[in-house]
């Protein structure tokens, strides 16, 4: 084995790494200790902010093969050959935590999947749980507030249970079916090898002819779906507030892999209103009796990162990250979502974060962006603008019929028409055992007695 030589960042080799220069060995420090100097303020600048929601995760690198052709619904090339293994990279998160808060108390978890297909990078950005808190994203950031540590004291730092969480769900009532998911076991997953994923979303895939279906994804877990009871993970918390990650790294390193069946619920687009839901609506799943689960593919995650940092706390995820084929649905939502991961990516990672290992396509990338903070390529040549009688990168002609869908409509700020915010919340509580009649009622109880006002409470 080659001896690696330590240096400064710029190749000087280093002698003596644990004492700094100095008069004398009392001191003072001298100013010209380069050496020194690169040290700690290297170390200054270690920290990037933190992801505004889903701060705390692990990561785990694998791949995604289809079962069969997709092609009589969509045209994107991850899905079309089943002999093709397209790379991917995890990552499962808590949502309302800090970096460093517990993995197991109670909240959604994040299931962020990024394909490196040779069309670009497919981002699949789901969570465990099939419906979401609200339906506008208008509303993200109060709710984010709501659930997130109070601003006078900082309390909690990583759960849900005090007054403005409970104030502003009682206030928006399309929350109740989301709170049925949380409030139960599903809350406190026992492991993230144990977890559904969901799109929770309507998008659409179309196909070589432009002819286009709604899809609503879900993850389903080869080893099923396992919780925690309340007090088990009340107390694993206080125990190992890493275990999810612990769990996810040890088995991977094992070599116990992780597999997921991915399947798709499909809905004709001529359908959408003849439903007594609104399809686009993330606050509702699809009757799984009506729109039954189609699979798709099965994705193994068979490789720990080499490093956190660099590819986990880099990763940069985006419902935006496209490929030809798999397209929005109009669900407002959605709509939102699709501006704010890049807009805070560019904040919390800087102008150039796509070219970070982590979030570089497979796919070569080619366009007129140029320069910015930490810009690496090395572009060649006088052109960076187009049309260019020079020469330059040049547009591709679209491949297959576009899906062009017609829209028409006032401007307004409204709700949807079919809210329907309690039928769904009623069917899952009616729909569950008895023991989970017990505990979301009691779980209720339990975080609302942190609560500080009773009239909120
Ligand atoms: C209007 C609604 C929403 C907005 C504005 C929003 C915004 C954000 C933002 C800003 C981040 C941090 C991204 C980063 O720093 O890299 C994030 C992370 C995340 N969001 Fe959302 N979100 C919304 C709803 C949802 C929904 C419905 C889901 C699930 C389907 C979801 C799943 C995730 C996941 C999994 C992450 C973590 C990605 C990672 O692991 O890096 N979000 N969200």
């Amino acid at each position: 084995m080659v001896e690696e030589i330590m240096t400064t960042d710029q190749g000087y080799p280093i002698t003596n790494d644990d004492s700094s220069l100095t008069v004398g060995n009392r001191g003072p420090t001298l100013l010209q200790d380069f050496q020194f100097i690169e040290k700690i303020a290297h170390f200054d600048r270690e920290r990037i902010p933190e992801r505004v929601v889903h701060a705390k995760g692990a990561g785990a690198l694998g791949s995604f093969q289809v079962y069969k052709s997709m092609a009589n619904y969509t045209r994107a090339k991850l899905l079309q050959d089943p002999n093709k293994q397209t790379p991917v990279f995890v990552r499962f998160s808590t949502v309302a935590g800090g970096r460093g808060s517990a993995d197991t108390v109670r909240d959604v978890r994040g299931f962020a999947v990024k394909f490196y297909t040779e069309e670009g990078n497919y981002d699949l950005v789901g969570n465990d749980i099939p419906v979401f808190f609200i339906r506008d994203a208008m509303k993200f950031p109060d709710l984010v507030h709501s659930i997130k540590a109070e601003p006078h004291n900082n309390i909690p730092s990583s759960s849900t249970g005090h007054n403005n969480f409970w104030d502003f769900v009682s206030l928006t009532p399309e929350s109740t079916h989301m709170l049925t998911w949380v409030f139960s076991d599903r809350g406190t997953p026992a492991s993230y090898r144990m977890i559904e994923g969901f799109g929770v979303n309507t998008y659409k895939w179309v196909s070589q002819d432009g002819g286009a279906v709604y899809v609503k994804y879900h993850w389903k877990p080869k080893l099923g779906v396992q919780n925690f009871d309340r007090q088990t993970a009340t107390r694993i918390a206080g125990e190992d507030p890493d275990y999810l990650t612990r769990d996810l790294w040890e088995a991977i390193a094992r070599g116990e892999f992780v597999e997921f069946e991915l399947n798709v619920q499909m809905m004709d687009i001529s359908e959408e209103m003849n439903q007594i839901f609104d399809p686009l609506d993330p606050t509702k799943t699809w009757p799984e009796d009506k729109f039954p689960l189609m699979p798709v593919g099965k994705m193994v995650l068979n490789r720990n990162p080499d490093n956190f940092f660099t590819q986990v706390e880099q990763a940069a995820f985006c419902p935006a990250n496209l490929v030809p084929g798999i397209e929005f649905s109009d669900d407002k939502l959605l709509q939102g979502r699709t501006f704010s991961y890049v807009d805070t990516q560019r904040y919390r990672l800087g102008a150039n974060f796509h070219e970070l290992p982590t979030n570089k396509p497979i796919a070569p990338v080619t366009n007129n962006q140029r320069d910015g903070a930490m810009q690496c390529q090395v572009f060649k040549g006088s052109v960076n603008f187009g049309s260019s009688s020079q020469g330059g990168p040049k547009t591709v002609p679209q491949e297959g019929k576009p899906y062009k869908p017609y829209i028409q409509g006032n401007i307004v700020r409204e709700k949807i028409n079919k809210t329907d915010d309690f039928t769904q919340a009623g069917e899952r509580y009616r729909s569950l055992n008895r023991t989970a009649h017990y505990v979301i009622p009691s779980t209720y109880d339990y975080q609302i007695c942190f609560g500080e006002d009773p009239d909120i409470a």
